[in-house]
């Protein structure tokens, strides 16, 4: 089982690094066979975002920015799992993740990652956890990773050293990673919830509608989700009054 982490500080062995290593071997300690890799962003040649849209609207192929995207990308499909891990740097994720999220922004047009199991975890000095957890789990989650377990982990400053705290944040990353571990060996689909069974219709209404030259065109009905029976980006079981809910709400917004 292949387990992929990518790091968005740009310290290599900060305290987000440090808390990966500690899933790491957690993980390992679950099962031996799992290979886990480390992906430090800041020792990655990825160029920042130049907003040209280029990626969006012809392609990513077509992104003048040539570096180490595509590399990133095959690796994320190949893996199994991915664990995603940014610390809170003014309020928000760094701008390394941040940079990350745009640059790979056309897959929330283009969701190639649906089905793929992820963790977030987020890193703080005091405050920020909920709200950088919950944004990097939207975006994530809109390329179509599963977000199975979420770490928000608090380090207090040196010169605050708390054991006693530094051990309930260590129990809490412990809960999660069995969390993530549990999830990840359960092999059957993962079941929609409303939410995402409406942004797949909306997105299918939207694209259908789209120039056929768009590259979101292309993507859409070469999986074959343009046509009308088709109800989620994977095969997966959805109840009728689910079905139902989804197909009276694209009748009352479309
Ligand atoms: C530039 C910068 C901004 C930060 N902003 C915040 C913040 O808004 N809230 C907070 O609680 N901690 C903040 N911190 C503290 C970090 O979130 C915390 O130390 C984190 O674990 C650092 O991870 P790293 O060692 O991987 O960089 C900030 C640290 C830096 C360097």
């Amino acid at each position: 089982m292949k387990i992929l982490a990518v790091i968005g500080s740009p310290k290599v062995d900060g305290n987000t690094y440090k808390t990966i290593c500690q899933i790491e071997k957690k993980l390992y300690r679950k099962n031996e066979e799992i290979e886990f890799e480390y992906i430090q962003l800041s020792r990655t040649r990825l160029e920042l975002c130049k907003g040209c849209y280029i990626c969006i609207e012809k392609g990513e192929d077509k992104c003048p920015l040539k570096d180490d995207r595509e590399n990133l990308e095959r690796k994320m499909k190949q893996a199994d799992a991915v664990i995603f891990a940014s610390p809170v740097y003014t309020y928000n994720v760094s701008w390394i993740m941040k940079n990350f999220l745009d640059r790979f922004a056309y897959r929330c047009h283009r969701p190639e990652f649906h089905g793929k199991k992820a963790m977030v975890v987020v890193t703080t000095g005091a405050v920020g956890i909920g709200f950088v957890t919950k944004i990097l789990s939207f975006m994530l989650g809109s390329m179509g990773f599963i977000i199975c377990a979420r770490a928000g982990i608090t380090y207090a400053p040196p010169h605050e050293k708390d054991e006693k705290m530094l051990q309930k944040e260590t129990d809490k990353l412990i809960r999660q990673t069995e969390k993530f571990y549990n999830k990840i060996i359960n092999t059957n689909p993962v079941k929609p919830t409303l939410i995402k069974l409406l942004t797949f219709r909306m997105q299918q209404k939207a694209f259908s509608k789209a120039p056929q030259n768009l590259a979101d065109y292309s993507f859409w009905n070469k999986k074959g989700w343009l046509e009308k029976s088709e109800g989620y980006y994977y095969k997966v079981h959805v109840g009728i009054i689910n079905k139902l809910i989804v197909s009276l709400i694209t009748r009352l917004i479309v």
